[in-house]
């Protein structure tokens, strides 16, 4: 649809993960959303470009790099390669994946700070905020915790109350702890930094009613108008992981100041390194080029409020449109970890194929911000019935026909212009629903165009026509015909299912499929031999990985900064249990025979144990805390039956045991002289 109108210039940007966990489902639906929309621009020709980055900076990281006994670089560039590999696993294709800590962010933060101070943009003043008097630092509302004022439940954070929903300043706690060390805070006063929003609100508003934003989010910004712009604050103070302030030492700029400049930094990396890809043509006030930002609903106000704001008062572009989709839940609830359904990206790939829940997502895809829900049941069903039962069935029905009679070849023409017209015709209109991101309607159509192609084959019964003397020819025509739907429904499918177009392009023996090439049939074109290109999804997976979800809870809860801080303090001893429940723990001695590092894993260590005869094999998160020579030899002692767990690295079959808070805070415990390996712990 694309070849006749003038080329655009895009430029498309995802939310920026924080750098202090692991890529999770949730993110998945926004990643996944924009890939398959960039996918599709490229594949209708677009010069679209798609940038990302890691969100580096802000007290979470500080505080979470502190605990594991790292700096905050380590921490990010670890973090960095997880997401990266996660992402690239479910085939999410930037362009360029850069991080908010790095020279150009530092650039143009400080270049739109300037512009906006200069303009007379930002104001500073004194405020009173909670301070941890032992760290000597500032604390975040989610740093505190202490008794609701309304209905006194205690344990809860200083902005909200998880209880009774209540919504109050940390100041109004009752008994308030500091979450960091455990001290209670005190008030302490500060020079803050502000940006001045009120000064933008005229711009504003006509930007909010410009086009620029989905009718819903509009909406909610009329809301935000009535309620008043009030001035934001973006300062902090050291301790901080950020940028310093220029001219303002020990003040740092807020992660949100320089969260949605990283937009801009990563663009730049990339034109830095591209030849011909110039900054400008897509940042200036009189940018032609289209730039969309693809964000969950909870940042909506930073980036239709804060961000076109501070562009517009920096002398940049503001966006082309805004696209805020819903949250994700899971068989129609938040995601829980102990439900098992906080399913990280990592844990789905141990168990199952990227491609489906690309699917499944689209599927469920709308333009609006309504919340998404992955129904676990209705995923199996769907992905089976729709892509292995419709989809990929055309190909595997006519394949089998075409290599044994006719050397794979396909027929010198279409034996049905009129039906595959039909198919190529309803590309405009899904071309379109791609564009809109209604991703939902286009698969409906897509698959009604699969049932369609699969009623043609039920009509024609190849395999009954196979049976029958001198009708080769037909047979030939009914299973090029085949192969023909096929090939455009694949070509539909291709922004959404990457890996399974590839494997159908090689079974085609084509070059990747452009939107303008599915119009052409194939015709007297050799294909390959059929390969399943895709298996079913089998319950077992899914129950493998909810359990495994459950497990990855159970680290998680070990090494999360606020476990990590209750730990310093004193950690309260859990429920009671039975002896029973105590003794199905199978402790054992064992000795450390082996001790090596793992590559590619900065925690690991990778054991080999001796329990007096047999090995195991464990890896164990404790290289902060140990150098693998010292290891070797000492006697140490291992849970002997827990279930084997795989691991990216390989499958760990058991674990051992050590105290402390964690990094290289951690201490293996050891028995006293004379035990021997195997000897059970009781
Ligand atoms: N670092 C900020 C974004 C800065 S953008 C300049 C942030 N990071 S995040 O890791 O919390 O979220 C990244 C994106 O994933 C956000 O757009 C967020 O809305 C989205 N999602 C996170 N959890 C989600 C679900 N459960 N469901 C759908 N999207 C979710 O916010
Ligand atoms: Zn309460």
């Amino acid at each position: 649809m694309n070849g006749i109108q003038t080329k655009r210039n895009i430029l498309v940007t995802s939310a920026l993960p924080y750098a202090n966990g692991p890529i999770h489902i949730g993110h998945l639906v926004e990643y996944i959303q924009t890939d398959i929309w960039v996918r599709f621009q490229k594949m209708s020709g677009n010069p679209c470009i798609y940038v990302c980055a890691d969100d580096a900076h802000g007290t979470p990281i500080m505080l979470r790099a502190r605990q594991e006994g790292i700096t905050p670089e380590q921490l990010i560039a670890r973090v960095a390669e997880e997401h990266k590999a996660d992402f690239a696993a479910f085939r999410v294709e930037f362009d360029n994946y850069y991080s908010t800590h790095s020279d150009e962010n530092r650039f143009y933060a400080n270049t739109i700070y300037e512009h906006n101070r200069d303009a007379g943009h930002i104001a500073r003043r004194t405020i009173t905020q909670a301070f941890d008097p032992k760290e000597e630092m500032f604390l975040p509302d989610r740093f505190i915790k202490g008794e609701c004022p309304k209905c006194g439940a205690g344990d809860q954070y200083g902005d909200n109350c998880e209880a009774c929903g209540a919504s109050y300043s940390p100041g109004e706690l009752k008994n308030p702890t500091s979450v960091v060390s455990g001290v209670t805070p005190i008030q302490k006063e500060s020079e803050h930094y502000f940006f001045k929003l009120g000064d933008f609100e005229t711009m504003l508003k006509q930007w909010t009613r410009g086009g620029h934003l989905q009718a819903e989010v509009a909406n909610k910004l009329d809301e935000w108008f009535q309620a008043g712009l009030q001035e934001w604050d973006i300062s902090r103070d050291a301790p901080y992981f950020g940028f310093e302030i220029p001219d303002h030492p020990g003040k740092f700029f807020y992660v949100w100041l320089d969260a949605p400049i990283g937009y801009m930094a990563s663009f730049r990396n990339l034109c830095d390194r591209t030849e011909g890809l110039e900054f400008d043509a897509f940042w200036s006030r009189d940018s032609k080029a289209e730039l969309y930002h693809f964000i969950g609903k909870d940042i909506i106000y930073f980036h239709a409020l804060f961000w076109p704001a501070m562009l517009d008062g920096a002398g940049f572009r503001t966006p082309t449109a805004v696209f805020a989709h819903g949250f994700l839940t899971v068989d129609g609830q938040k995601m829980s970890k102990s439900r098992g359904t906080f399913i990280r990206a990592r844990t789905y790939l141990e168990s199952l194929n990227p491609e489906y829940l690309r699917y499944y997502f689209a599927a469920k895809l709308g333009s609006g911000v309504e919340d998404i829900d992955l129904n676990l049941e209705d995923f199996t069903a769907r992905v089976n019935s729709d892509l292995v039962g419709k989809v990929v069935n055309i190909a595997s029905r006519c394949a089998g026909f075409l290599r044994k009679r006719f050397d794979s070849r396909l027929s010198e023409q279409i034996s049905e212009p009129t039906l595959f017209d039909e198919f190529t015709q309803a590309g405009r209109s899904i071309a379109e629903r791609y564009e809109q991101r209604e991703f939902s309607h286009a698969v409906r159509e897509i698959m009604a165009l699969a049932d369609r192609a699969n009623q043609y084959i039920d009509d024609r019964k190849p395999w009954v026509i196979a049976k029958e003397v001198g009708r080769a020819q037909e047979l030939h025509q009914v299973c090029s015909m085949g192969i023909n739907l096929f090939r455009v429904l694949i070509g539909y499918l291709r922004p959404i299912l990457p890996a399974t177009a590839e494997k159908a392009e090689l079974f085609l023996k084509v070059a990747p499929l452009s939107w303008a090439d599915l119009a052409q049939p194939l015709a007297n074109h050799e294909i390959a031999k059929f390969k399943p290109l895709m298996t079913r999804v089998e319950k077992a997976q899914i129950d493998s990985m909810v359990e495994a979800s459950k497990q990855d809870l159970e680290k998680q809860a070990e090494d999360s900064p606020e476990a990590a801080s209750k730990e310093l303090t004193a950690d309260p001893i859990g429920e009671t249990i039975e002896y029973p429940d105590f003794a199905r723990v199978d402790l054992r001695i064992v000795e450390i025979v082996k001790a090596s590092r793992v590559e590619g894993a900065d925690k690991l260590l990778q054991l080999t144990l001796d329990l007096g005869g047999e090995t195991r094999q464990v890896f164990a998160g404790i290289k902060s805390a140990y150098e693998p020579e010292q290891l070797e030899g000492r006697l140490t002692v291992m849970v002997a039956n827990l279930a084997p767990r795989k691991m990216r690295f390989g499958i760990s079959e058991g674990m051992v045991l050590a105290a402390g808070p964690g990094g290289s805070e951690l201490f293996l415990l050891s028995p006293d002289a004379g035990a021997r390996p195997g000897m059970r712990v009781k």
